[in-house]
């Protein structure tokens, strides 16, 4: 018998940015994606403050999604998805973030999209803001550095409540809200880049807007919880990490005491925030080693103590080991790097693929929080090819996949209340770190390469039989 709950949520996980494409159609204003470029994984991405006609911006077009929707979400039907998470594009809703009304082509676009998922019995949990925030809000604000993005958010959150209240139900704030602790973040999430221009790996960090765009986000995010829980008593809240695991790389108390440090500012933070309603009794030593000096005004903490999240969800790619020693080899990762751990194999992009460290994320996140748990992203970006007869065979997806769902198990056998598993980019989209294509998460293949060319066709992978069989056997089939 399965050990996952008979009413697991079984299904996929894209973001509007990634996919949509239609980036200025039906009244839809630019948001930060919009503004980078194609990169690759040696080669970074750049963020432009003008548009250049001799340079390529994936999220332009994507995979089209917006005019496919249709189509996409009936193959996932066909796979058996019991969820499909995806995002709203904020600039689709308010173009800039400060118009007083709605854009009513984009709401009907997500009404629509949500319908369909509810047609094939998909139920959609959808992420508020998934790296996509209005680029004028840049220009105007430097991002969420800015206090007057906390009530822009909740102008958004209310208006996309109230429209989609008898189609959605599950809910999540911010995407990979943790991404503000680290210097990427500036681009993906805090939007803290305001007046640069070049590669996205050279922007000039400045930690105080970082860590004080996060104190807004965390406002934003407990005022829109509170009221949701006022007001749509059916919502389910929750947050979204990116759990980037590391461990000590010995047992030198150096090397334990830096990588808890490390999981701390990495892991910890954000949802230590989110979930308990305020903030740990280390982030004063986190300030001040960056020398931050947090802007919090009166009732804040009251509001973020009132707007905790009713479940906890996060992203699982890989893990890092940690070593006090500065030659220590390094390594790469989604958000943040570490060393090299000698007892794992990497991606093509330099991951390190962990599946044991799954089952060990999941039961330190419950026996932390005990709420329940969604794993909401998980897999493995890599270079597919089409064989002569048509058929792509991903079975190194495959085999990471299964890996990573026999943890997962192992993690539910061991107590943890999880509620469901949406791997990422369930059908092929635009890289968020590189701004590729041809790093590929999906059990449907798009046609759609680098250099923007491609008819755009949707073509099954081996790895879409093997997980609609998953999904039959709940878990069971591996
Ligand atoms: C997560 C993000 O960090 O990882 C996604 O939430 C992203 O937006 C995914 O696409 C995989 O990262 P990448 O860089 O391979 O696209």
């Amino acid at each position: 018998m399965s050990v996952f709950r008979d009413d697991f949520l079984w299904g996929g996980a894209v973001a509007a940015n990634q996919l949509e494409g239609a980036w200025n159609l039906d009244g839809k204003g630019d948001s930060v994606p919009d503004h980078c470029t194609n990169g690759s994984h040696t080669n970074p991405k750049e963020i432009t403050i003008d548009f250049h006609d001799d340079k390529l911006y994936p999220s332009h077009e994507a995979i089209d999604f917006y005019h496919h929707y249709e189509e996409d979400i009936k193959l996932f039907s066909e796979m058996g998805f019991k969820v499909f998470r995806t995002s709203i594009n904020w600039t689709r809703i308010y173009p800039t973030g400060e118009e007083e009304t709605p854009n009513e082509a984009g709401l009907k676009f997500y009404e629509d999209l949500f319908s369909c998922c509810k047609k094939y019995n998909i139920e959609p949990l959808v992420t508020l803001s998934h790296y996509e925030l209005p680029y004028a809000l840049v220009r105007k604000y430097n991002g969420w550095a800015g206090r007057e993005l906390i009530e822009l958010f909740e102008k958004y959150c209310h208006t996309v409540f109230e429209r989609y209240k008898d189609l959605v139900k599950y809910w999540l704030t911010f995407n990979e809200i943790n991404a503000g602790t680290m210097p990427f973040g500036a681009v993906l999430s805090t939007g803290t880049i305001q007046g640069y221009e070049g590669p996205v790996t050279q922007v000039p960090d400045d930690p105080q807007s970082r860590y004080q765009a996060l104190h807004h986000q965390f406002v934003a995010s407990a005022r829109v919880v509170k009221y949701a829980h006022e007001n749509y008593p059916n919502f389910k809240m929750g947050n979204m990490i990116c759990f980037i695991t590391s461990y000590p790389m010995t047992c030198n108390p150096a090397d334990v005491l830096l990588n808890q440090k490390q999981m701390r500012v990495m892991n910890w933070y954000c949802s230590d925030v989110m979930v308990r309603g305020e903030y740990p009794a280390y982030a004063q030593s986190i300030w001040d080693e960056k020398n931050v000096k947090l802007d919090i005004q009166p009732g804040d903490l009251e509001t973020i103590k009132a707007g905790t999240v009713d479940f906890y969800t996060f992203s699982y790619y890989m893990s890092n080991a940690i070593s006090a020693d500065p030659n220590a080899a390094k390594t790469e990762g989604n958000i943040g790097a570490g060393n090299k751990n000698p007892y794992l194999e990497s991606s093509d992009w330099g991951w390190q693929i962990d599946p044991q460290g799954l089952r060990y994320t999941l039961n330190e996140i419950y026996d932390r929080y005990q709420i329940p748990l969604m794993v909401v992203e998980n897999g493995l970006g890599a270079y597919d090819e089409i064989e002569a007869d048509g058929s792509i065979n991903d079975d190194y997806r495959i085999d990471y996949l299964r890996k990573h769902i026999q943890e997962m198990a192992l993690a539910v056998a061991d107590g943890v209340n999880l509620l469901g598993y949406t791997p990422w980019g369930c059908i092929d989209l635009v890289s968020a770190s590189t701004g590729e294509m041809a790093k590929r998460y999906g059990f449907i293949f798009v046609e759609k390469y680098d250099d923007g060319t491609g008819s755009l066709a949707r073509r099954k992978k081996k790895s879409f039989e093997w997980y609609k069989k998953v999904i039959e056997s709940n878990g069971e089939s591996l």
